[in-house]
């Protein structure tokens, strides 16, 4: 298979990037065009994209493409926003897990990291009450998840959702958003009693 990072100029992310806005070619540059085309051929179509390059290597606030062009990542995703792309202490404690084990589903294997992260969002989170947590694998597992607990401990069943938020892109969650285009249009029927209609005041609760 070949890959874009395969070369020997590739550098590696982590912060000791040079944080620099930095063109030497046009964009998309021939390299990220030949990723671009590939991707054309081969990912559904609905996956769109807003930045036309081949990312290979991200850290601090940049993103390097495959042409060596260096951007400001404006568009870096939720999980680099705090410490930036590819921290050393992320990127080795990364290394480590995977070394160690890289799944077992934690319902049947529990394990110490899941504990601590648990721990850590309790003592961190308001409130000095005594708390639990639990961890889902994106957003919208977790806004699914909060809407489950919330009708099993309440017993009741709509929801109410602020206008203009946005809470995700499966079933529940865009039933609960607000924005149609371009989460919704066309891909309901969407669950019940969840307002994608932007329901404003308690009295729309079950
Ligand atoms: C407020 C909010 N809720 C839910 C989500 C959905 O998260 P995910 O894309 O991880 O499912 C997002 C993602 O941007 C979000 O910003």
């Amino acid at each position: 298979m070949t890959t874009l990072a395969d070369t020997a100029t590739t550098p590696l992310g982590g912060p000791q990037l040079p944080q620099e806005r930095r063109l030497v070619t046009a964009l998309p540059g021939p390299r990220s065009a030949e990723l671009l085309a590939r991707k054309s051929d081969a990912v559904a179509a609905g996956v769109g994209h807003t930045v036309p390059v081949a990312a290979v290597a991200a850290g601090g606030g940049v993103v390097v493409d495959a042409d060596g062009n260096s951007l400001i990542d404006l568009g870096s995703g939720i999980a680099v926003t705090t410490v930036g792309n590819a921290h050393p202490k992320v990127a080795a404690a990364v290394a480590a897990q995977a070394a160690q084990f890289t799944h077992t589903c934690f319902m049947i294997s529990p394990y110490e990291s899941y504990v601590a992260v648990a721990e850590a969002l309790n003592r961190l989170t308001p409130g000095d009450f005594a708390k639990k947590s639990a961890l889902f694998n994106s957003g919208a597992e977790a806004v699914e998840n909060a809407v489950k607990i919330a009708r099993k401990h309440t017993g009741r069943q709509a929801v109410v959702a602020f206008d203009h938020g946005y809470h995700g892109r499966t079933n529940l969650t865009m039933a609960l958003t607000a924005k149609n285009q371009p989460y919704k249009n066309g891909f309901g029927p969407f669950a019940p009693r969840c307002t994608g209609r932007r329901c404003r005041t308690p009295s729309a609760m079950g």
